[in-house]
């Protein structure tokens, strides 16, 4: 009875899927940046070799030339190697004046989003059968939330441009951003699938397939 019990706990705790970052085991762990190499993170370094160099960027403003009017500057472990099992990141959004942050979500992170210049429209959406739309008007100073996991947006409302941080809960949040992965995936979804799923006709979404969705990231 006893062993059974705790075959089924140890079942139970085996397949525990978690949604944050696992805590660091160590100081720190800086990243060997080796793309050849996976592991749930990334290689440490050993830490006696770590430099100032490991846990510094410069973010410069972002180029908001483009179709979105908008540009995010992703300061992930990517970005600083020292990031690697902390669990923590950010990015900076520049704003175009109507610049827009399309619909996207972060797998893997929670965001706490501060507009430093400007006036955003902000929002995200609460899963089915809800749908809620939640929504604020934000300006200097003002933070805002984003669960996550949830599709959110900011679109520039101001006359000029717009600045904001996002603090993200985990070294590599991942992007997903709606209208690039649905029109834009490679190779295509079947029209078959995106017809049904949109409910409207093969031109609309050949001509939507056929647009170059730029990747803001
Ligand atoms: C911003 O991006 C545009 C379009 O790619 C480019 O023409 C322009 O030179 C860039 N501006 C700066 C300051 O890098
Ligand atoms: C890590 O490697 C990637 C891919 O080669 C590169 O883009 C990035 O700049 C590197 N990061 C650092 C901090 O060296």
């Amino acid at each position: 009875m006893k062993t059974t019990f705790l075959f089924v706990t140890a079942l139970a705790l085996a397949s525990c899927a978690f949604a944050f970052d696992p805590s660091p085991l160590q100081d720190f762990c800086v990243a060997i940046n080796n793309t050849n190499v996976f592991v749930n993170g990334k290689l440490c370094e050993d830490p006696k070799f770590a430099t100032p160099e490991d846990f510094f960027f410069s973010v410069k403003e972002g180029n908001t030339s483009n179709s979105l009017g908008s540009k995010v500057t992703p300061v992930a472990v990517n970005e600083i190697l020292g990031l690697n099992t902390l669990g923590i990141s950010l990015a900076r959004i520049d704003f175009a004046p109507r610049g827009l942050n399309p619909p996207h979500t972060h797998p893997r992170a929670t965001e706490i989003f501060i507009v430093l210049e400007g006036t955003l429209y902000v929002g995200f959406l609460t899963s089915n059968p809800q749908n809620r739309l939640i929504t604020k008007v934000l300006n200097k100073g003002d933070v805002f939330v984003f669960p996550i996991g949830l599709i959110h947006f900011q679109l520039n409302v101001g006359y000029g441009n717009a600045v904001a941080i996002g603090g993200l809960s985990s070294q590599n949040p991942g992007v997903i951003t709606i209208a690039n992965v649905v029109f834009g995936s490679n190779p295509k979804i079947s029209s078959d699938v995106l017809t049904k799923a949109f409910q409207v006709d093969n031109n609309i979404v050949d001509n939507l397939q056929k647009q170059f969705w730029y990747d803001n990231n």
